[in-house]
């Protein structure tokens, strides 16, 4: 079922502000196209993205942005902060407007941040149960031992949230340094979870979401638009609700 904010004559006559009669008209005489072809279907499903025109001017052409961001240390998953630099400010202001954060880091987190205007794309990427995996590189204050990596794979209760978190990959790279996998992305996650063993994070990255990798040719600060190829890599890895 369409909601009526997703259907061509809710949007007109909103838009116009005009009756829903007047509308009819519009269409009968073939002046309001939709992607360059006339409409003539008032319950036409127009969904967030469509050019929608009326004779020669624009009422709707907004069309959808995706992008990569390599996310520097000290600046804010925000789109607005009075103390700090957010990420929207690391992009051009011709780009900006619509974007939302789809998945944010720490203050003092660095890697991969994606932004888009197109909430579809981004909540089913975040959705409960989505489940998309993100690969972070963590270094600590002090040793890890071969005890962690069955304790993240058991995982932790979280009294705030009163949930124990999914299974979680850790690969111990050196002595201080590792590389975890999580599913999912609770409140300061991975320091609450090297927390129970009292080891503070010093350092940490996020490389991946999906089977999307940080471009390694982005510096912290820089961003790019995500390829259509990119674009569904994000995606691999979700779960649909029902699984
Ligand atoms: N876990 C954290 O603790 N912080 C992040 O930014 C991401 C995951």
């Amino acid at each position: 079922m369409i909601s009526p904010r997703g259907r061509l004559d809710s949007f007109l006559a909103k838009t116009l502000n005009i009756p829903k009669k007047a509308v009819r008209e519009l269409l009968k005489a073939e002046r309001v196209t939709v992607d360059g072809k006339a409409a003539l279907e008032m319950a036409l499903h127009i969904g967030p993205f469509r050019q929608i025109y009326l004779d020669e001017t624009a009422l709707r052409a907004e069309t959808p942005r995706y992008l990569m961001l390599h996310k520097p240390v000290g600046v804010v998953s925000a789109t607005k902060d009075k103390e700090h630099k957010t990420v929207l400010d690391l992009i051009p202001e011709a780009l900006r407007t619509g974007l939302h954060i789809v998945g944010r880091l720490d203050l003092n987190t660095s890697g991969l941040v994606l932004l888009s205007n197109d909430s579809r794309w981004s909540e089913s990427m975040m959705q409960p149960g989505a489940h998309v995996p993100k690969e972070y590189r963590v270094t600590l204050a002090n040793e890890l031992t071969e005890d962690y990596v069955a304790a993240f794979e058991r995982g932790f209760y979280f009294e705030t949230e009163n949930i124990t978190t999914l299974p979680a990959r850790l690969v111990i790279l050196g002595e201080r340094e590792a590389r975890v996998e999580l599913c999912e992305g609770k409140y300061h996650q991975i320091k609450r979870m090297f927390g129970r063993f009292q080891n503070p994070v010093v350092g940490l990255h996020r490389n991946r979401i999906g089977a999307l990798r940080l471009d390694p040719e982005l510096a912290p600060g820089q961003w790019r638009p995500l390829t259509e190829d990119e674009k569904l890599a994000c995606l691999q890895g979700v779960e649909s609700p029902n699984e």
